[in-house]
């Protein structure tokens, strides 16, 4: 360090061209030896450093010094240390080494540092459970990993009063996946005006709190803003407390966005404050209950006191939904790092008489001792050669059912099961101990799985981008790289044969490409992207991130430019990709955009390439098209 600080601006300038490469491979340190020019930096760089639509027009040099910083991150040391592993086991993890650097730089995307601690928690609770495991197969001498207790995520379950759950809560032991359900049978109660349902967190070992993904509470009676029934719904984490109350009725002034298609919050749920004043005829036409004793109007507002009720919360693409009496009530976003996988358990508390709970479409595990096609299913050897495509599958941990349904429709195309072509699944960490075991078991069992060194929160999708492109070009050497989600259907003979067609094998972006897009400002959106995170009114040309297909030459251009730190890290992974590649364009080499209608992002249309939104029953039924009819035909 004193030599450093010692020398002269030239010096340093010249020796940091040496020493990135060794800094590379070292832990990442709170005193670096960029120690010096962080304070040349640090100043309002952190962002417009990385812009990449201002550097090209900067001399090289700067352009290093203007490179975000790598940071201690917490729990790092957790997930790198030597553990007891075997090497063939490890192979789950092949691409931590060369994300450490990704998951330690100052400008790392919103929840790293989170997702990286909490990782390493589950990372220790599953490495003790797995040599719990083992060293008492040793004892016992039978197989390790043996699979007779995987019964324990079942695909639903039912109670029939309030004194059989325990403590007013119920337990999802793999948690929530998307179409799950919940449904309650219930009477409110006279006594106490309110009623509250709520969806909790899992709760890792040394967390204080779990987090409470919704909170669900029905007040009868009103509260200090308004006299009629209202249902108030909202989150809670330990570190952030309780987040924004959405209420419904809504106020007058508030909007009605849409939830998956669905409102936020059925107009017909009552009156708004507004309405109050609106003349009779129409106060008549919704005056469908009267609520006892005091001979006030309350619409038609879905639960009423000594009334027995229906409710089934379900879990949606975008957000949780309820349906009372058969009608829909009410929506509600996910918020970020509060996302229905996490879901632990439900918990019930207030003015309300269960008379029955029952859960359903609950993540649930193939009984491996009655899965007779595991030969069929498991990753075939990797080649000696080059491979033609390796697919990125983006899945989270309890998306069991997705990972077995593509096992066993799209990756039994030939070009995959004789090794062409690789198709690997890219998994965060989960939460929930039991979900992590049984993630390990099955990435032993089939070898197509490789994990991420942070939880899979949805802002965090990027890295595995990332991961994908490193993965690609450094493990398992592939000419074109295709990422994709758990929920496609992807004709690969077909991207196979317009591959080979079009011959373009340098500077590809294959996809459902978006040539004019603009940023959402809305903070309301899914996409929402603040004017810090993307200053310019516009993206580059990006592909619709179900699915797309990079060259061999761009995959390494951004592995490069992540271990250089001098590429922009972005939060929606599929436009963050149109950045790179753009990125590309502007050091001056040629970028074929091929844009394909028929990479149907919002859906299936016939004559696909790739459907979207294909839970696992469709994609059997896609397949099952595919072979008796020899026709890409929906299902639905
Ligand atoms: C950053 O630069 C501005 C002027 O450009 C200056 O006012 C400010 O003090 C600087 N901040 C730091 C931390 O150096
Ligand atoms: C192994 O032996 C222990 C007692 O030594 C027993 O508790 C455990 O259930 C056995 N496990 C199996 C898989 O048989
Ligand atoms: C699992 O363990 C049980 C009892 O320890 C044994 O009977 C069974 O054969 C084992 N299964 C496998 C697949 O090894
Ligand atoms: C609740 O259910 C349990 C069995 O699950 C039963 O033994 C008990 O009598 C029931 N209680 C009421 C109040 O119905
Ligand atoms: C139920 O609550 C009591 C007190 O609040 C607590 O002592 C007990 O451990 C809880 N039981 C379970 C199963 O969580
Ligand atoms: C409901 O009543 C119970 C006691 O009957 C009381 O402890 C609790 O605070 C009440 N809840 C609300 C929200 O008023
Ligand atoms: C539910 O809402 C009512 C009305 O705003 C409020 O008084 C009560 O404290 C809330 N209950 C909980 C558990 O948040
Ligand atoms: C009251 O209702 C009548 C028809 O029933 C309608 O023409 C009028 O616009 C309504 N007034 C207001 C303020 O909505």
């Amino acid at each position: 360090m004193k030599k450093w600080s010692g020398g002269t601006l030239i010096l340093a300038l010249a020796m940091i061209l040496v020493l990135r490469y060794s800094f590379m491979e070292s832990h990442p340190q709170k005193q670096s030896p960029f120690g010096f020019f962080k304070d040349l930096s640090e100043n309002g760089t952190r962002l417009e450093g990385n812009d990449i639509s201002r550097p090209a027009q900067l001399p090289e040099i700067l352009e290093h010094s203007k490179r975000p910083r790598l940071i201690s991150v917490e729990g790092v040391d957790g997930l790198y240390s030597w553990s007891d592993i075997s090497e063939a086991e490890s192979r789950v993890k092949l691409v931590w080494s060369q994300m450490q650097h990704l998951i330690s730089r100052s400008d790392s995307l919103p929840e790293t540092a989170q997702g990286v601690k909490e990782a390493s928690i589950a990372w220790k609770d599953l490495v003790a459970t797995l040599e719990k495991e083992k060293s008492l197969s040793a004892i016992n001498n039978s197989l390790y990993l043996n699979d007779t207790e995987d019964q324990n995520c079942p695909f639903s379950f039912s109670v029939l009063n309030s004194t059989s759950l325990t403590n007013g809560s119920l337990k999802f032991p793999c948690g929530l996946v998307q179409d799950s359900s919940i449904s309650i049978v219930g009477i409110p109660t006279e006594h106490n005006g309110s009623f509250q349902i709520e969806l909790v967190g899992s709760q890792l070992p040394g967390e204080l709190d779990s987090p409470v993904i919704l909170h669900y509470n029905v007040s009868l009676q009103g509260d200090s803003l308004m006299r009629d029934p209202v249902i108030l719904q909202n989150t809670w984490t330990a570190d952030h407390g309780w987040g924004v109350e959405e209420r419904c009725p809504a106020n007058a002034a508030s909007g009605n966005t849409k939830v998956d298609g669905l409102v936020r919050c059925n107009e017909q749920v009552g009156g708004t404050i507004r309405d109050e004043t609106v003349n009779g005829s129409q106060l008549s036409s919704r005056k469908l209950l009267v609520s006892k004793g005091s001979g006030h109007i309350s619409y038609s507002f879905p639960f009423v006191e000594g009334h027995p009720f229906t409710a089934t919360l379900w879990v949606g693409v975008d957000g949780f939904h309820m349906t009372v009496n058969g009608r829909h009530e009410t929506s509600f976003a996910y918020r970020e790092r509060l996302e229905p996988w996490l879901v632990s358990g439900v918990r019930v508390a207030g003015g309300l008489d269960v008379l029955s709970f029952l859960a359903n479409g609950l993540p649930v595990i193939e009984d491996p001792g009655l899965v007779v096609d595991v030969k069929y299913l498991k990753a075939p050897p990797v080649p000696k050669k080059r491979l033609l495509l390796l697919v990125g599958v983006f899945s989270t941990g309890n998306n069991f059912e997705r990972r077995m349904a593509i096992r066993r429709s799209w990756m039994q195309y030939e070009a995959i099961r004789s090794g062409d072509v690789a198709v690997r699944f890219f998994i965060g960490l989960h939460k929930n101990g039991q979900v992590n075991v049984e993630l390990w078991k099955e990435a032993q069992r089939y070898g197509d799985i490789q994990l991420m060194p942070f939880v899979d929160y949805y802002s965090l999708i990027t890295l595995k981008t990332i991961a994908i492109c490193f993965f690609g070009t450094k493990i398992l050497p592939a000419k074109y790289i295709m990422k994709t989600d758990d929920d496609a259907f992807v004709r690969i003979d077909q991207v196979l044969s317009i591959l080979k067609e079009k011959k373009v094998s340098d500077g590809l972006l294959y996809g459902l490409i978006s040539f004019d897009s603009t940023p959402h400002r809305d903070k309301d959106s899914k996409w929402y992207i603040s004017e810090k995170e993307w200053p310019h009114a516009s993206y580059p040309p990006w592909a619709h991130g179900p699915g797309y297909i990079i060259s061999r030459d761009i995959a390494k251009f951004i592995v490069q430019g992540h271990q250089e730190r001098n590429l922009k890290l972005f939060k929606l992974e599929d436009v963050a990709m149109g950045i790179w590649v753009e990125q590309y364009k502007k050091r001056g080499r040629k970028v074929h955009y091929m844009t394909d209608d028929r990479f149907h992002n919002a859906g299936c249309e016939s004559d696909y390439i790739l459907a979207h939104y294909q839970g696992p029953r469709l994609m059997l039924c896609l397949w099952e098209k595919l072979q008796k009819e020899h026709q890409p035909i929906c299902c639905e």
